[in-house]
């Protein structure tokens, strides 16, 4: 267990695909797992992508606090591995987001409402299950990471992008 360095935005490492994990139940992926975890939330975040540590694998880790949540719905601390979005429905909304990789800072993003995500879970087993809302925000955003995409590169309006002390500022 451990605390691993964050790549911030311009680094190599997150501006390109990663690749698929192939065992997902080796003692090395269970390492790297159980310190992304620790990572998350030393910094603290509500989610991250492997690449986020400098390691180029398809998995993501996230929670969903209810308090982010307008329905007060929150999701359980999940592992994605080799995780693949579809989509469900085109109904897009705009919402706030962050990122461990560009500290301090935040914009307004639009996601996808709902999607429905398949992976494969930390045991092996097969995950399928539709995000709605926020919960599906955090997965795009996630999932984005491991195509080397990063939230600013899905912004429609860029004079929303700050820094959160000069933000709140202006509230
Ligand atoms: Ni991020």
């Amino acid at each position: 267990m451990a605390v691993l360095k964050i790549a911030r935005m311009g680094h190599p490492v997150l501006m390109r695909p990663s690749e698929p994990v192939e065992d997902p139940s080796s003692a090395d992926i269970r390492r790297l797992i159980d310190d992304m975890i620790d990572t998350m939330q030393d910094a603290p975040g509500i989610g991250l992508a492997a690449p986020q540590v400098h390691v180029p694998l398809r998995i993501v880790v996230y929670y969903v606090p209810e308090a982010r949540t307008a329905d007060g719905v929150g999701h359980p601390l999940t592992v994605l591995i080799n995780p693949e979005i579809d989509i469900l429905d085109a109904d897009v909304e705009v919402g706030l987001e962050a990122c461990l990789s560009l500290p301090g800072m935040s914009g307004h993003v639009p996601r996808l409402r709902e999607v429905r995500v398949r992976a494969l879970a930390l045991d092996g087993n097969p995950l399928d299950y539709v995000a709605s809302g926020y919960h599906a925000r955090v997965v795009q955003h996630e999932c984005d990471h491991l195509d080397g995409v990063l939230y600013p590169m899905r912004m429609t309006d860029l004079s929303t992008l700050g820094y959160v002390e000069e933000l709140a500022k202006t509230d």
